[in-house]
């Protein structure tokens, strides 16, 4: 089986690790996501493993596309009675980038249009769409006049783990948060601090990947309804990773903030997601690290004034990069939209353009400083 997994701008080397790790082989990275092969128990783990990516999709399809009617019988020559249960809705989405069918709802037409035909044998009929059965979700990406027609199997997307049922202003996805984590360089020894925490997830995040705890166990996939595919995949994969999750080895991973609703948001985000033993949140207001000592990574998503206000920007942005050079031993980093480059210094820092949400932010990350 072939599998593109979606993801954010700007962590396609995390998530390309990422699957690797779980057993997709013949990986092809593109700006959109990444394209894998594997065996069928490959989509189980895909769905319950993945931090970083958005959705895990199946590839019915990759062919040379440049008009409706090629549209249409890429479509029509797949075994939708397979992948279409009898009355369930169809939902097709579709992206086009540089090629020369254009129109969206045109394209989407085009293609409902065909899996219609295919499994009524009529260009004309109309399938009954029963609203109380999960639908079916077709996705169409078009790039360069080359059409991938994938089906989605995550169902609700990955960053919905199920912990998070409560948060604040400007929550960060939990995939984001994820990617964080894995590129600030933490290896689980040293101490790992949000000192803007908000709702938990940086911190949550990190407990579960230090805890190695599947992002996916708790919540249920498309794929797991798909009269085609072995539900048993899915059970097997949660099962496995029941059992390789680590209980024994002890973690400081902290979130604070000044905000007394945010962190009592987080720790009950954090008991939800099962780590409230490996990670504590308290009120502390970030000046009060400009006098400490600490070391370790330090991770977060500091307020950028565009969606919460009321802040001295300039002064906490200067308090951060005081932090960071005080500290020597101190690495991770901060995604803003803020201009912290004119406190980095280039030989130290790298930053790396993201997306959190649809605002363009950077993440400023800092290497640990050998002395
Ligand atoms: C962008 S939000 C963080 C959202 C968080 N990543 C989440 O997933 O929910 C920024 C947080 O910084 C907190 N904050 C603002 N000024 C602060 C300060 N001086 N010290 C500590 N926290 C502060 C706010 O209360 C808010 O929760």
């Amino acid at each position: 089986m072939q599998f593109f997994i979606t993801c954010t701008p700007g962590v396609e080397s995390v998530l390309r690790k990422e699957i690797e790790r779980i057993g997709g082989t013949n990986l092809v990275v593109s700006d959109r996501g990444i394209l894998c092969s594997g065996p069928e128990n490959l989509m189980a783990e895909l769905n319950v493993w993945i931090r970083t990516g958005n959705r895990v999709y199946l590839v019915l399809a990759e062919k040379r596309t440049r008009t409706f009617d090629e549209l249409f019988d890429t479509v029509l020559s797949l075994d939708w009675r397979k992948y279409i249960p009898k009355d369930a809705p169809i939902i097709v989405d579709a992206v086009s980038v540089k090629s020369e069918l254009e129109s969206i709802p045109a394209i989407q037409k085009t293609i409902k249009k065909a899996i219609v035909t295919k499994i009524t044998g009529d260009r004309d009929s109309l399938l009954r769409e029963d609203g109380k059965i999960p639908g079916i979700h077709i996705f169409a990406l078009i790039r360069e006049n080359t059409a991938l027609i994938l089906l989605d199997t995550s169902g609700e997307p990955l960053h919905k783990r199920g912990y998070r049922t409560e948060a604040l202003e400007a929550p960060i996805k939990e995939t984001l948060a994820a990617a964080l984590v894995m590129l600030s360089g933490w290896r689980y020894r040293e101490p790992f601090l949000d000192p803007f925490c908000g709702s938990g997830t940086i911190a949550i995040e990190a407990a579960m990947i230090a805890r190695n705890i599947a992002p996916g166990l708790s919540r249920s996939f498309a794929g797991e309804n798909f009269p085609w595919y072995n539900s048993d995949y899915f059970k097997q994969a949660k099962e496995n990773a029941r059992a390789k999750i680590m209980t024994e080895r002890k973690y400081t991973i902290t979130g604070s903030d000044t905000d007394p609703e945010a962190v009592r948001i987080a720790k009950d985000n954090a008991k939800r997601a099962g780590v409230s033993d490996t990670v504590s949140f308290s009120e502390k207001d970030f000046k009060a690290y400009v006098s400490e000592y600490i070391s370790g990574a330090l991770v977060s998503n500091p307020p950028y004034g565009i969606r919460l206000q009321d802040y001295d920007l300039d002064l906490l942005y200067k308090d951060i990069s005081t932090v960071f050079t005080k500290n020597t031993s101190l690495f991770g980093g901060i995604i803003t939209s803020y201009d912290f480059g004119k406190y980095t210094r280039p030989n130290l820092w790298k930053n790396r353009k993201l997306y959190n949400g649809n605002e363009l932010c950077y993440f400023y990350s800092k290497k640990f400083e050998a002395k």
